[in-house]
């Protein structure tokens, strides 16, 4: 066993790289579903301030290795740090306390609840117990209300939703619900924040808001932000850096403009080899 351990092995990469320890890094998860690898020695660092874009084909593992950074899946072998900390063990709500929020693929609000009372929801970060937890949570909340209000009104403002703060989300757009669904991430104050296609099923001018609203949030709250996209115009836009799965590996890493050019990854995409 010559290997060195692995949190020594990213650190030192980063620090060869001139860069600070990762907020977040995973070193060679394995994670397979019968006889499908969804990852295969998959590594990645996250720095800090950085929009890191995970993009690839279909199935490729993308929402694998985000469930895996979550803790909503349990990888058969390796490791993910978060601040320095292994949280390999750790349970997703265990990890939502620690600061890492996150967005889901698809709609996540209640819809029968107003804007406002979806975000005061994200104060609530026991993510385990579900809906029902959520709604039993809900009786305490109306309980402390005005303090979790002014945090609340903070978000609303930030993600101009001033006019809607008292619609019922089952009313609003697609691309409203979803800025509905960061407001309620923002909630929890992570530090970092890591969204599954939080572009998809968005027109233009949505998608134009929500890389807005992601540049702002890392600049106001100097968080890193992970996400995952297939609209290569935004993560060539507002990433810094690159990650591309394809059946799940890492096939490269790097600046948008690196991975536009790289060989393997316009195979991938072309679907040749
Ligand atoms: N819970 C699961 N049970 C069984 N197989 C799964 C599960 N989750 C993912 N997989 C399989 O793992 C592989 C990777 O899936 P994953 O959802 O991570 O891909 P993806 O890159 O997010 O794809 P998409 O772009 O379609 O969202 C696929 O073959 C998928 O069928
Ligand atoms: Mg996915």
């Amino acid at each position: 066993m010559t290997r060195p351990a692995p949190l020594a092995a990213g650190i030192s990469a980063a620090a060869a790289a001139g860069r600070r320890a990762p907020v977040l890094h995973a070193e060679a998860l394995q994670l397979r579903f019968g006889a499908v690898a969804a990852l295969r020695d998959v590594s990645l660092s996250v720095a800090e301030n950085e929009i890191h874009a995970i993009i690839g084909p279909n199935g490729a593992g993308k929402s694998s290795l985000l469930n895996c950074l979550s803790g909503f899946y349990r990888p058969q072998s390796g490791r993910v740090y978060f601040d320095g900390e292994d949280i390999t063990q750790l349970r997703p709500h265990r990890r939502a306390a620690a600061g890492l929020g996150r967005t889901f693929q698809g709609i996540q609000t209640y819809p029968s609840m107003t804007a406002r009372e979806n975000i005061l929801t994200g104060f609530h970060n026991r993510m385990r117990t579900g809906v029902f937890g959520a709604l039993v949570w809900w009786g305490r909340v109306r309980a402390e209300e005005e303090a979790f209000t002014a945090k609340a009104e903070e978000i609303i403002e930030f993600l101009e939703l001033e006019e809607l703060r008292h619609a019922v989300v089952g009313d609003l757009s697609y691309g409203l619900r979803k800025r509905v669904d960061l407001g309620r991430a923002m909630a929890l104050e992570p530090r970092i924040l890591i969204m599954d296609e939080p572009m998809a099923g968005m027109n233009p001018e949505e998608k134009g808001d929500l890389a807005r609203f992601i540049l702002d949030i890392r600049d106001a709250n100097r968080i890193p932000v992970v996400l995952v996209e297939h609209d290569m115009e935004v993560v060539m836009d507002i990433s810094d850096t690159v990650t591309v799965l394809d059946f799940g590996e890492v096939i490269a890493v790097g600046t948008p403009r690196e991975v536009r050019e790289n060989e393997a990854v316009i195979a991938a995409y072309l679907g040749t080899e």
